[in-house]
């Protein structure tokens, strides 16, 4: 299995052509994806026949655990040619791809999935449900009036991204570098954003769409920035003050708060526009997974509210037969033991007369961000441990909720 650094001089044709074939990029010339972020993320390319067919990229961010921040490797991109799917080398190289961030130091791997099951063989866990509003402006429920906001174009990217850098924490909020808003921002005609300045000058919160143009929209909030609660009222008072003509808004669920209780009679609206274009109802779905990459230093940087205890940690990890023989690390399958408490910790190795987790580390990392409990994971993930042991650690993982506040 080949490998090689993305080259946009040499590589921009073939590149080209596999992005177009799976239908992503359509204008090789003035294309930010394949221009602008591929070049500056960690891509890379697999040849057939002397010619990239295909690609992979990743971005080095980071992504908080409770109020700790981790190194992330971000997989940003992966398609296969049309003549190069179906051969092994897309999942060969997105596995080499995670094997090189870990041994520069990402202790996190997280991604969004176009299916369930495809990164699950790569050591990836789903990650909580988000929540997508789909609602009429005109029944959002906000007691404040609109405050005239500022207008913002693909310009004012440097100060777009200072504001998502600056947002209000989360637990488990991935944040990304630079190029990465400025390629999301996406073409002026369809994009704009509205945002507010502090005294300073700097922006202090802010919204981005897509949906410019049309006369009822629907509006995609492709993001929201704020540092405070009381600044996202000031964006939900901007998106109510376009009720007179914008039918339908859609976002994924602000962290922190339930839109629910900023809705005017959900359950009537939603019976009202039942089978309709512009239905109101909000849905679920896991669209992202994680996975750790380096279990020593995850561990170090968690700080639980519980009681000290250890347990000895039996993990596989099925990414190892993935990854290029030259690369040395080949996932974190082993022996550890795990203890859990304000300072926690995990060592190589086995202890006499401890309990033992047998777990995948996909299981491992959902039950170590919280997403699901321990017990859960026994039917879900196949993760076995005693009783005993499943009760301390449904406890120790009594986690905020996660959510990655990012689209990647
Ligand atoms: C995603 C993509 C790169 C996969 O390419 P590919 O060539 O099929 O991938 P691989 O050869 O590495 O893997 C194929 C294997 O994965 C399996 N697989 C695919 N989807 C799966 C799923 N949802 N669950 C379990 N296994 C899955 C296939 O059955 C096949 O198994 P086999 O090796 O036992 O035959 C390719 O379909 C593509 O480019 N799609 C368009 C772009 C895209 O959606 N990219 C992903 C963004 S998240």
């Amino acid at each position: 299995m080949n490998y090689r650094k993305f080259d946009l001089k040499k590589d921009k044709e073939a590149v080209y052509r596999i992005l177009n074939e799976c239908g992503w990029v359509h204008d090789i010339k003035k294309d930010k994806y394949l221009n602008a972020f591929l070049p500056k993320a960690n891509t890379l390319v697999h040849d057939v026949n002397g010619e990239a067919e295909v690609m992979v990229t990743s971005s080095n961010g980071t992504i908080r655990y409770q109020d700790k921040t981790l190194k992330l490797s971000a997989i940003t991109g992966l398609t296969a040619s049309l003549l190069a799917r179906k051969q092994g080398f897309a999942g060969k190289l997105t596995a080499t791809r995670l094997a090189l961030d870990a041994e520069k130091g990402a202790e996190v791997g997280a991604l969004c999935i176009f299916d369930q099951g495809y990164y699950n063989k790569l050591g990836f866990g789903n990650g909580n449900y988000e929540k997508i509003v789909c609602f009429t402006p005109a029944t959002l429920k906000i007691n404040r009036k609109v405050k005239t906001p500022v207008r913002l174009t693909g310009k004012d990217f440097a100060k777009i991204h200072k504001n998502r850098v600056n947002r209000m924490p989360n637990h488990c909020a991935v944040t990304l570098p630079e190029y990465t808003t400025e390629a999301e921002m996406g073409e002026k005609e369809k994009h704009i954003g509205f945002g507010y300045f502090d005294k300073e000058n700097n922006l202090t919160h802010h919204l981005w769409l897509s949906g410019k143009g049309k006369e009822q929209g629907p509006f995609w909030i492709q993001w929201m920035a704020y540092e405070n609660l009381d600044q996202l009222m000031d964006l939900l008072a901007l998106l109510k003050s376009f009720e007179e003509q914008v039918i339908m808004i859609r976002m994924v669920e602000p962290a922190l708060i339930q839109m629910q209780d900023f809705i005017e009679k959900p359950f009537q609206v939603r019976a009202m526009t039942r089978k309709a274009e512009n239905q109101n109802y909000i849905f679920s779905t896991a669209f992202w997974q994680l996975r750790i990459l380096n279990l020593q230093k995850c561990m170090k940087k968690t700080h639980l509210n519980c009681a000290d205890f250890s347990f000895n940690l039996q993990l596989t990890d099925p990414i190892g037969k993935f990854v290029v023989e030259d690369i040395k690390w080949h996932g974190i399958a082993g022996d550890y033991v795990i203890t859990l408490g304000n300072n926690s910790s995990a060592k190589k190795g086995k202890q006499k007369d401890l309990p033992t987790l047998t777990a995948s580390v996909g299981a491992f990392t959902r039950m170590w961000f919280g997403i699901l409990p321990a017990s859960s994971l026994v039917y879900s993930d196949g993760i076995k441990a005693s009783e005993e042991l499943l009760k301390k650690l449904d406890r120790a993982f009594l986690l905020p909720p996660a959510h990655v506040n990012w689209g990647f």
